[in-house]
């Protein structure tokens, strides 16, 4: 029998934690249902005391998951475990995920506790959230530079006290793979009531061995793996979701081990962590990146032509990549249309439909071939297709621009309802239209990034462009969708506007 290993995704906490990708509420919201669709067993939502928006996330999302445990962090502390709690007692399955420090760096340094003191606080704590009638999940953080013998008395105090799962972090990414395996096999011969604690592994990639480590834990005995979509996290990131599932899929023979991850809805999370927090993937990702299905050398071509099994060692179907099964253009109806979002994956309300589809149309004149990878584009970050509620519309523009003369543009935007136009000069076409909108808005937000990539290949290819802005300590993100760039960049920028006025 295989042996089940329990997916802990923490893309809502450790990855949103990291610089660049803090999301809002909506979007967090989004990226729960999709974690709930790809199949992961346990959903980290955030960290309670960490701030009342987050609370207020933690809360949210426990409301609305029905499959996944929801997970809130915490201290350990009375504070942190009481306000983790709140946020996740109304979940299906709730967990309270304490964590202390046990290795003697963070307690002299960070803590400035003793070893002794530690012991205790470990026993209190976890003791106290299990008081709450919950599923209570201990951390040691820095585990991987932890005296073993220490490591073994922490987790066991934590487990005499009433905690279920036990997670040993590489929260620096320090271990190799042979050393974290020999761990947890160390842990799993020695913890208390062994074949009932859920052994857990979290691993960050600053060595860039994050998702080595995990799966080499996997075959010493780990029963849950603790990553994010993407790999997003502090610092290099944690171990990365897609990867793991996918090494456990292809090399099943080698693992024997499977997860409830539904490999087909892996590309759609990875698209949508891209879009949510504007962080694009190397086109050399594993699993998700542009290149990763891609075969460039005469060679390789010739030789997945005769056979694909010759180079490639996963489909991409099996990600949920999708496939031009048929070609939709500008002939192309509303049923067609409505079918093709329906096989994708899509269940988009009526209203949601309507606009779809007239994005779809002027898109189809545009280009003469509107791909899958063009929809999926089209419908966005958000998988029902809802638009945000837009107070600044953007009308149109006009620029004039040279690589010999400045750049100088006329927006026109729809402000509460009426068109306004401003027009700017400077010595880039996208920094004069950004000017034309400052002008007529004195937003006075900054523009902390821009990025822009092609959707699809080709010389009509639609264009995507990001922005982050930020106004008084606020950080949002924005997307635009065009076939023209300058388009998609003003797009993107009043998407992020209009979130922060
Ligand atoms: O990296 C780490 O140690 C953590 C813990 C809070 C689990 O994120
Ligand atoms: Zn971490």
């Amino acid at each position: 029998m295989a042996k089940q290993i329990k997916i802990f995704d923490t893309t809502l906490r450790d990855g949103e934690q990291s610089p660049g990708c803090s999301m809002n509420l909506a979007e967090k919201l989004e990226v729960a249902r999709q974690l709930e669709r790809l199949g992961v067993d346990v959903i980290e939502a955030g960290f309670p005391i960490s701030s009342p928006d987050d609370f207020a996330a933690v809360q949210a999302i426990a409301g609305i998951i029905e499959h996944c445990t929801v997970a809130g962090l915490a201290r350990a502390t009375k504070e942190d475990i009481d306000k983790a709690y709140e946020a996740v007692k109304d979940a299906k399955h709730p967990r309270i995920h304490t964590f202390i420090a046990t290795s003697d760096v963070h307690m002299e340094y960070k803590l400035k506790m003793t070893p002794e003191e530690v012991i205790t606080r470990i026993h209190d704590m976890v003791s106290y959230a299990v008081g709450f009638g919950v599923e209570v999940e201990f951390s040691a953080e820095d585990a991987s530079r932890t005296d073993r013998d220490f490591l073994l008395r922490a987790v066991n105090t934590a487990i005499d006290a009433g905690a279920t799962v036990i997670n040993i972090p590489d929260t620096v990414g320090y271990a190799m793979p042979e050393e974290m395996a020999d761990l947890i096999r160390f842990l799993k011969h020695n913890i208390h009531k062994a074949d009932e604690i859920e052994l857990s592994v979290h691993c960050h990639n600053d060595l860039g061995l994050g998702v080595a480590n995990s799966l080499a834990s996997i075959g010493a005995g780990a029963t849950q793996i603790e990553c994010t979509i993407n790999g997003i996290g502090e610092r290099a990131g944690n171990a990365s979701l897609e990867e793991i599932a996918m090494n456990l899929v292809t090399r099943h023979d080698y693992f024997d081990a499977k997860c409830n991850i539904n490999t087909k809805q892996i590309y759609r999370s990875a698209q949508l962590i891209c879009s949510i927090t504007g962080v694009p993937l190397s086109p050399t990702k594993p699993i998700t990146g542009a290149n990763a299905f891609a075969h460039e050398a005469g060679i390789h071509q010739h030789g997945v032509l005769c056979n694909r099994s010759t180079y490639e060692i996963m489909s991409p179907e099996s990600i949920g990549i999708p496939q031009n099964k048929m070609v939709l253009g500008k002939h192309s109806g509303k049923h067609a249309f409505a079918d093709r979002l329906q096989s994708l994956g899509y269940t988009l309300s009526q209203d949601a439909l309507v606009k779809a589809f007239d994005r779809f149309k002027r898109l189809a004149d545009k280009k003469k071939i509107v791909s899958d990878r063009d929809i999926e584009a089209l419908i966005g970050a958000t998988n029902s297709g809802e638009e945000q509620p837009e107070q600044v519309k953007y009308v149109r523009y006009a620029i004039m621009s040279g690589n010999t003369i400045d750049s100088t543009v006329v927006v026109t935007l729809e402000i509460d309802g009426k068109e306004q136009e401003f027009t700017a000069r400077s010595n880039g076409p996208i920094d004069a239209c950004y000017r034309a909108i400052e002008g007529m808005l004195h937003s006075e937000a900054v523009l902390d990034t821009y990025g822009l990539q092609s959707v699809t290949e080709g010389i009509d290819a639609q264009a995507v462009v990001f922005v982050k802005m930020s106004k008084n300590g606020d950080t949002v993100t924005g997307r635009g969708l065009s076939t023209d760039i300058i388009e998609a960049s003003i797009k993107a920028y009043l998407s992020a506007l209009n979130k922060l006025l």
